[in-house]
């Protein structure tokens, strides 16, 4: 595969799910910061977003508005709908006025409990594309125990729709499309109970992901989707799972709640990316 297309921002996430409330929210943000300024962290290099629960999406915009900060901010859903008598969603309308740059969307945890699925997950993307806020569609095997190899089958179905609404844009609008979307590789047996893939699975899923992409929509438009992996990423696995050619970035969940420990996880980033 010709790299002449591959000029990907790195990005690392912290999935804060239904931890924090706002006052909470707004300590951990701070104190990220302050590590990551005392870190000398180059925001450049890598991305770093932060995804709280909807209630502390404005207190996130204040401070990082006063403060000025480089780390961005998402929220964890948004509504397939773009406005009206939808009790209990949020839209992307009311995202995008609170500065919310990222979504992520049909989290395997949302799969699992609430039975999204792949339609909605492209209903949620479409409303999040139309007031710029970067869709992270998750998708990744439903198994509970560890698989051996990944379900090639299973992940290009789920990849089609994308690929689909990529088409369906046409080649005048793929580039635009395309840098603003995120693929999170986050199977359901790694999420939230420490069993993490190995680098070598994940830089096997990606390859192969890229590859379908690629052969549906050619090089240059395949090489601008970043693709991220998520599961019990923790300090000791981040390092060996960021330098993977194929790997673009990691969601961190819980060893992220805690901001010091991700400040750590982000140092060994910048560490393992500069050596
Ligand atoms: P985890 O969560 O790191 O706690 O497994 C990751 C995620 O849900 O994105």
């Amino acid at each position: 595969m010709s790299n002449q297309y591959k000029h990907r921002q790195k990005l690392v996430a912290a999935n804060l799910k239904m931890n924090f409330d706002h006052l909470e929210t707004t300590f951990y943000v701070q104190k990220l910061a302050w590590l990551l300024d005392d870190a000398a962290h180059d925001y450049t290099k890598v991305e770093v977003i932060v995804l709280p629960g909807f209630t502390s999406l404005r207190s996130v915009q204040t401070l990082v508005d006063a403060d000025k900060l480089e780390i961005q901010y998402g929220s964890q859903d948004v509504s397939s709908y773009k406005k009206g008598a939808y009790t209990g969603d949020v839209s992307a309308k009311q995202l995008a006025k609170l500065g919310v740059s990222y979504s992520l969307i049909a989290h395997t945890e949302r799969r699992n409990y609430y039975n999204e699925d792949d339609n909605l997950m492209m209903l949620k993307a479409t409303r999040a594309l139309e007031e710029n806020i970067k869709p992270i569609l998750c998708i990744g095997e439903l198994d509970e125990e560890p698989r051996q190899s990944p379900d090639f089958e299973y992940l290009f179905k789920q990849l089609t729709p994308i690929i689909k609404r990529i088409n369906s844009v046409g080649k005048q609008g793929v580039i635009p499309f395309l840098e603003n979307v995120i693929i999170a590789y986050e199977p359901r047996w790694a999420v939230s109970n420490g069993k993490t893939c190995t680098p070598e699975y994940i830089q096997e899923v990606m390859t192969g992901l890229r590859k379908k992409i690629i052969e549906e929509l050619g090089e240059e438009a395949a090489y601008r989707i970043r693709l991220v992996y998520g599961g019990s990423v923790n300090l000791n696995s981040i390092g060996n799972l960021i330098i993977q050619d194929e790997v673009d970035g990691v969601l961190v969940g819980k060893a992220a709640l805690d901001a010091e420990n991700f400040a750590k996880m982000i140092k060994v980033i910048n560490k393992v990316l500069s050596s």
